[in-house]
């Protein structure tokens, strides 16, 4: 009978550690898991079988780059890669309407010393009448309080030659 007890007091505390065991264990698990959210097999491939050296074009982003050359070394680059990958970085040309709200609105669009305002047809027509080279010519030189390049020193020939077509086609 004493030895039936004392079985019964060694099965219990051997239970009872595999229990707090399997506790522990189960916490383990979870904690060295914790970060499966941001596993990103994707990025992992694509870092992993790009070329040493990397060829850029310009305006393409890093990831873009490795997913082409990935595509040109015959496998297939994932889209969502693709996708993910910055297209911030692209210097397209800005739209006429973007340059205008960002740099000519500030005097156009209210008249500010003298300047024309957008779709006052009436002050439009003399400037537009001289056509288009004359317009470019003095937007791009200056003219009076108009300043060179209407402050926009980024804007390229073709951007200045969009703005001021997006101006006369609203103001005419
Ligand atoms: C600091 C104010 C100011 C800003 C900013 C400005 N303009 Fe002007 N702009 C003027 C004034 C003033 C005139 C009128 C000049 C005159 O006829 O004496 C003018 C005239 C013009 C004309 C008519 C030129 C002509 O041949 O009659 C064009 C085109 C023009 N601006 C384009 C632009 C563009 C494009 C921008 C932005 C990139 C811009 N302007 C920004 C003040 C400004």
């Amino acid at each position: 009978m004493s030895h039936d007890k004392e079985f019964y007091g060694t099965f219990i505390a051997v239970m009872a550690g595999l229990a707090v065991l399997a506790v522990v264990l189960v916490f383990t698990a979870i904690s060295l898991t914790s970060d499966v959210s941001d596993y990103k097999p994707e990025e992992i491939v694509i870092e992993n079988i790009k070329p040493v050296g990397g060829v850029y074009i310009a305006g393409e982003s890093e990831l873009e780059a490795a997913a082409s050359e990935a595509a040109a070394a015959g496998t297939t680059a994932s889209p969502d890669a693709v996708m993910t990958a910055d297209a911030g970085e692209a210097a397209a040309p800005k739209s006429g309407e973007q340059i205008y709200n960002s740099n000519c609105l500030v005097c156009h669009g209210a008249g500010v010393a003298g300047a024309p305002k957008l779709g006052d047809i009436a002050a439009w027509a003399p400037r537009i009448a001289a056509g288009m080279d004359s317009l470019l010519a003095n937007a791009t030189n200056g003219l009076n309080a108009m300043p060179p390049k209407g402050l926009c020193m980024s804007c390229s020939g073709e951007e200045l030659q969009a703005v001021v077509e997006y101006m006369v086609s609203k103001s005419q």
